[in-house]
């Protein structure tokens, strides 16, 4: 038996995370740590209430103190660090928290790894989650990025994700800390927040709102499954070579105006097929033989905005066998669903903190 402990844990892709984990470790004691910003939910654990072998801290990774604490009392053999601020877009209207969290909070989990783990670091790992976005942005011809592309962040949140990558970097090459670190692209699927571009096209169209279309639409995104991104990690972080980076992708490279118009007419087809949907989402254009990509709007871009990433992750193949095996368009309708049965989950968010966010930036709730 093993102890976990899984930052930011409360999250999209760490909730996800933690449930996969626990599958593949039933008796491993996994221990969450969530500040339970507006990002984190406490009720997607809730599978885990009655788990003996779960802990879950309402904290922040900011605390040293605290984090000394969990390390002295569960001596974890296995960080996996998700927690951060990241959203892009929120990054732009202001950056702080994300120097905060992403810098500050990752360097006070090193400093309290070190610390724990200075007598005796064999066979523990500290995994550091990051992003493809820390590479910058594609041209249309470019190669695909790899572990030895030159970091270029262009936003707040992408330089933020840049600045925690050289940090865990250094620690691993100055005190030797058993680091490893995976780039990931844009993940999609369960429990994401509806102020992505996935889980905001499919509330937004399954409510007959607007479907905002930053630019001109051709921005390019590689899309990863979320249940793969999360097989990926487990892999990284038991097999994985101390010191190493580790890209992450789908290989499924969509621009955004395709996407969304893949996800419209999955929700089309979805409420044409069964009459109570129709009845449940009354202003669906679907629900009204219309159809969802009428709802399409375009938008101002966002400034600076990425024209394209692409993950070339031939180095997790190579050394640890791994591909992703969900296709963009069977995830793309497993999250469709998920959505539309999903409303337990999604509807406090969308009457509470998160419409009262959106209409203090844009004076809407688009
Ligand atoms: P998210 O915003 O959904 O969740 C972040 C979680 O971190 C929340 O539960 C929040 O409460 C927690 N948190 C924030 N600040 C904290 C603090 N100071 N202390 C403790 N907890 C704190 O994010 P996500 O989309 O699940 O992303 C998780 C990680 O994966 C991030 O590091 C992100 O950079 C990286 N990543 C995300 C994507 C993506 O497409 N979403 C792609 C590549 C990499
Ligand atoms: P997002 O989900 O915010 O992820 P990221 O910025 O990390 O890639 O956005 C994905 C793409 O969709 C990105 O090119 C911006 C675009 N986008 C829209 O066109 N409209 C929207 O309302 C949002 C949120 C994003």
């Amino acid at each position: 038996m093993s102890s976990i402990l899984i930052t930011g844990g409360a999250g999209f892709i760490g909730t996800n995370s933690v449930l996969h984990w626990r599958k593949l470790q039933p008796l491993d004691r996994i221990v969450v740590l969530d500040a339970l910003t507006y990002a984190g939910n406490r009720s997607n654990l809730d599978a885990l209430a009655v788990d003996p072998a779960f802990t879950f801290v309402h904290g922040d990774i900011c605390d040293g103190g605290l984090l000394k604490g969990l390390f002295e009392r569960y001596d974890f053999q296995r960080v996996v660090h998700f927690a951060a601020e990241s959203h892009v877009d929120r990054s732009i209207v202001s950056s702080e928290a994300f120097v905060r969290t992403n810098v500050l909070g990752t360097h006070a989990l090193l400093e309290a790894a070190r610390t724990a783990w200075r007598a005796s670091p064999e066979g523990r790992r500290f995994h550091h989650i990051s992003t493809d976005e820390v590479y910058g942005s594609l041209g249309p011809d470019d190669a695909p990025f790899t572990e030895t592309t030159r970091y270029d962040p262009k936003s707040p949140y992408a330089a933020s994700k840049a600045g925690s990558d050289f940090l865990a970097r250094s620690y691993a090459h100055t005190y030797g800390l058993p680091v490893t670190i995976s780039n990931c692209s844009n993940n999609y699927g369960p429990y994401q927040f509806p102020e992505k571009l996935v889980p905001l096209v499919i509330l937004n169209a399954l409510m007959g709102k607007p479907l905002p279309i930053y630019g001109d639409g051709m921005n390019v995104r590689d899309w990863l499954h979320v249940e793969d991104h999360c097989a990926a990690i487990a892999l990284v972080v038991e097999k994985g070579r101390d010191g190493e980076t580790y890209n992450i992708g789908g290989g499924q490279e969509m621009p955004n105006i395709e996407l969304v118009g893949l996800l419209c007419d999955t929700i089309d087809a979805r409420i044409v097929a069964d009459p109570a949907l129709a009845t449940k989402f009354k202003d669906c254009p679907a629900s009204n033989g219309r159809r969802c990509r009428d709802l399409m709007t375009f938008v101002p871009d966002r400034p600076g905005h990425d024209r394209r990433y692409a993950i070339c992750a031939d180095k997790l193949f190579n050394e640890l066998g791994f591909r992703a095996r969900i296709s963009l368009a069977d995830g793309m309708a497993r999250t469709v669903d998920w959505y539309i049965g999903g409303e337990a989950w999604w509807q406090p968010i969308q009457s509470g903190a998160y419409r009262d966010w959106m209409k203090q930036q844009y004076g809407t709730a688009h």
